[in-house]
């Protein structure tokens, strides 16, 4: 089969190369082989593969972590062979093994290029709207870089609780992909009086909870409102930010994190509750994947990777592993 395998460390995408001839892993107890039809892509996919994720993996190893795709051998009751599957494990091959535990059965409506990229963004933003933040029908929920990977899940999963959703982010284009799904107001956060103009839009009661998975948490403080929950989800401007406290204190806020990749140690009980919420959201048709509009294949897997990079790619990146790529 074909797989990207990573020997060394490499600069970047560009150093990817699809080896063929890679051998078919087998499963062992507890995981399932899933033949991959999708991927969905993510920043930390390039930093894994130069050595700079927190994971490490041995040499050689098959980057990646989310796929949609097909069951081939299944090893657990479970699953069985040719069931729609989703899910995480190291995913840029055609086919894969994946502990069970790490798999969830696919939305019945969805395509494998919709569900490639649901593993992570969806249930971080719903337990961080929803478990974390507290957010109510009825509250402003402004939510920053609202048309990347977790954004745009946040803004329609705000709106599906009912909130007003402000979008911020950094090109009209994206401000525009925002509105398509779902924000009320978008703002631009490379414009100076970005804060004023949340303010406005909110009549002066400021935003309830602000969502940011950007590293804006004290800019944000101008415009939060009394009470205000701020939810710290990422930092992706690439530096931690510190927050002075006296801004908590001046208008009643809580900051509050969110590091949906742990509940799985710290609050298993939780994890089927958030799928269970976010399904019922699926099937109802309230929550639509957004998808950017280039669709990568597996043998231009690395282009995606690199338009994340370049921050020109917007909502959910994936490849497709079609059968114009190569059979297994
Ligand atoms: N806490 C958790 O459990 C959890 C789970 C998943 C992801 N995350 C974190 O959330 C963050 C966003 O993830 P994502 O998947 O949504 O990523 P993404 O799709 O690449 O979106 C990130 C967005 O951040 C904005 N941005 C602002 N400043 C940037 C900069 N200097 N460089 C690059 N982008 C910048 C960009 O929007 P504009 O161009 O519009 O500014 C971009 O669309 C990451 O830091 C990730 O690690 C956290």
């Amino acid at each position: 089969m074909k797989a990207y395998v990573v020997n060394q460390w490499l600069k970047g995408p560009e150093d990817l190369t699809l080896s063929t001839n890679v051998p078919v892993p087998e499963p062992k107890e507890g995981e399932l082989q899933i033949q991959v039809k999708a991927v969905g892509l993510n920043f930390f996919d390039t930093l894994m593969i130069q050595g700079r994720y927190q994971i490490k993996p041995p040499f050689p190893f098959i980057p990646g972590g989310e796929f949609a795709g097909i069951v081939l051998k299944s090893t657990v009751a479970d699953f069985k062979a040719g069931d729609r599957v989703f899910g995480s494990a190291a995913s840029f091959a055609e086919v894969i093994t994946a502990p069970y535990r790490n798999v969830l059965p696919m939305p019945s409506s969805f395509t494998f290029e919709q569900a490639a990229g649901l593993y992570i963004t969806y249930p971080t933003s719903y337990a961080g709207l929803v478990l974390r933040a507290n957010l109510k029908a009825g509250e402003y929920c402004l939510i920053h870089a609202a048309a990347g990977g977790v954004g745009i899940a946040a803004v329609q999963i705000a709106k599906a609780l009912g909130a007003t959703v402000i979008a911020t982010a950094g090109s009209k284009e994206k401000l525009e992909v925002a509105k398509k799904f779902g924000a009320d107001f978008a703002i631009n956060y490379r414009d100076e009086n970005w804060t004023a103009q949340v303010k406005k839009v909110t009549n002066g009661h400021g935003a309830d909870v602000v969502y940011d998975p950007v590293g804006l948490i004290e800019e944000s403080t101008k415009c939060t409102a009394w009470n205000g929950r701020l939810l710290v989800i990422g930092f992706a401007k690439g530096q931690i930010e510190k927050l002075p406290l006296n801004r908590l204190l001046l208008k009643n806020i809580s900051a509050v994190g969110l590091h949906w990749g742990a509940y799985t140690k710290n609050e298993p009980e939780r994890i089927p509750e958030v799928w269970k919420a976010l399904f019922d959201l699926f099937e109802s048709g309230k929550l639509n994947p957004a998808l950017y509009e280039n669709i990568y294949s597996l043998a231009t897997l690395p282009r995606g990777l690199e338009a994340i990079n370049a921050r020109e790619s917007y909502a959910k990146v994936v490849a497709r592993f079609d059968q114009h790529d190569s059979k297994i």
